[in-house]
């Protein structure tokens, strides 16, 4: 297997003093691949070089990739402190007192003492069940509410000071949301963890977080072209698709898989990228390590983004909202430049 020295790829700050690398690979299996196939994939990214792995207790797998982690520890490929571990509760775990059981319950799968990351996966509480359809809606589900989202911070707040948990991060929020929540935080998140891919860029949130300090982690970094099929719709672009996209790709002779990673990276947005064929995690990592995009060609980029967001999360609609834009405040309209 190619190998990729992690001494080469960049590193990032947290607003807490730890670093992090720029890249990591993500471990949703898309309701397409097994607990067995991302684990396997996992275990290899390891010996690939990658050190920073997005999990959640959601995906179903944490189980798996808590035996591929020993595996890597036993076997001398790597130590604890030389991997970022980041997961995350899901919004069935919101309640008073949940958060604490669904944080042992990670730690217990992954076969760990401590995480590096625990992100809120969703700032509501509204739950689907793994591998739901769109008709799997909860009927109980409800819109956001400060009051609920603080019960469930304040007791990440509490992960950090009994030390199970390092930093702690939010994930699917919005400008809109963190304006209300941020003053009221004790301890601010480190990581903001959201949809941006060359296809869905969302600038004001960037900067937006860029001033607050808070380092944004990019999920579904190549537009997922696996996603499952309640978060697709037609018309949905493709981000493969996007002709400045593809131009670059071809002047680097490169797929442009690897034009989105390396976009991502130098932009300094922290992307997760998923695949379980080692030859694309390889190229995923090892990419952001050489032939780097010029400036020319990461203001074409910007200039391409398309403002089309691909995960609507439409399965997490209440009653009474209108449409999934709702679920983002409303801030696609204007979460552009
Ligand atoms: N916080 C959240 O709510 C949230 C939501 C969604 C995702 N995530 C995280 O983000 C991670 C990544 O997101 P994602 O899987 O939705 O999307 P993605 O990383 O944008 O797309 C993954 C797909 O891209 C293709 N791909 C990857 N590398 C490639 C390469 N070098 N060449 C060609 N094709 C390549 C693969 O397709 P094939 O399988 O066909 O090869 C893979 O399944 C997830 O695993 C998860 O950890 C978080």
């Amino acid at each position: 297997m190619e190998q990729v020295n992690p001494v080469l790829v960049p590193e990032r700050k947290l607003s807490d003093g730890m670093v992090i690398p720029g890249i990591g690979m993500g471990t949703f299996g898309n309701d397409r691949y097994s607990s067995g196939e991302v684990s396997d994939a996992v275990y290899g990214a390891i010996k690939a070089g990658y050190r920073l792995f997005d999990c959640a207790a959601a995906y179903g797998n944490e189980k798996e990739i808590g035996q591929v982690f020993q595996k890597a520890f036993a076997d001398g490929i790597v130590q604890r402190e030389d991997l970022t571990i980041m997961t995350k509760v899901w919004n069935d775990r919101h309640g008073e007192g949940d958060v604490l059981v669904a944080c042992a319950q990670s730690l217990r799968d992954l076969k760990l003492s401590y995480l590096d990351i625990y992100m809120v996966h969703w700032p509501f509480p509204n739950y689907h069940a793994p591998g739901a359809h769109l008709e799997g809606r909860n009927p109980d589900a409800v819109p956001f509410s400060l009051e609920e989202y603080l019960t469930t911070w304040r007791q990440m707040e509490r992960l950090v000071d009994l030390g199970l948990v390092k930093s702690i991060g939010m994930s699917n929020m919005t400008i809109t949301k963190l304006e209300q929540v941020l003053p009221l935080c004790r301890i601010r998140p480190t990581v903001l963890e959201v949809e941006i891919s060359p296809t869905f860029q969302q600038p004001k949130l960037f900067e937006y977080c860029k001033e607050q300090g808070i380092q944004l982690i990019a999920f579904s970094p190549m537009g997922s072209p696996c996603r499952p099929a309640r978060d697709t719709e037609e018309g949905d672009v493709v981000t493969f698709e996007l002709p400045a996209l593809k131009e670059i790709a071809a002047a680097h002779h490169c797929h442009p898989a690897t034009i989105c990673v390396k976009w991502a990276v130098q932009r300094g947005q922290i992307p997760i990228p998923f695949s379980i064929y080692e030859k694309e995690y390889v190229e995923n990592l090892k990419c952001v390590t050489e032939d780097f995009l010029t400036d020319e060609e990461m203001e074409r980029l910007r200039k391409a983004d398309q403002n089309a967001r691909l995960i609507k999360g439409k399965v997490f609609l209440w009653e009474e909202a209108e449409d999934w834009r709702d679920i983002w405040d409303g801030e696609d309209a204007w979460n552009i430049l």
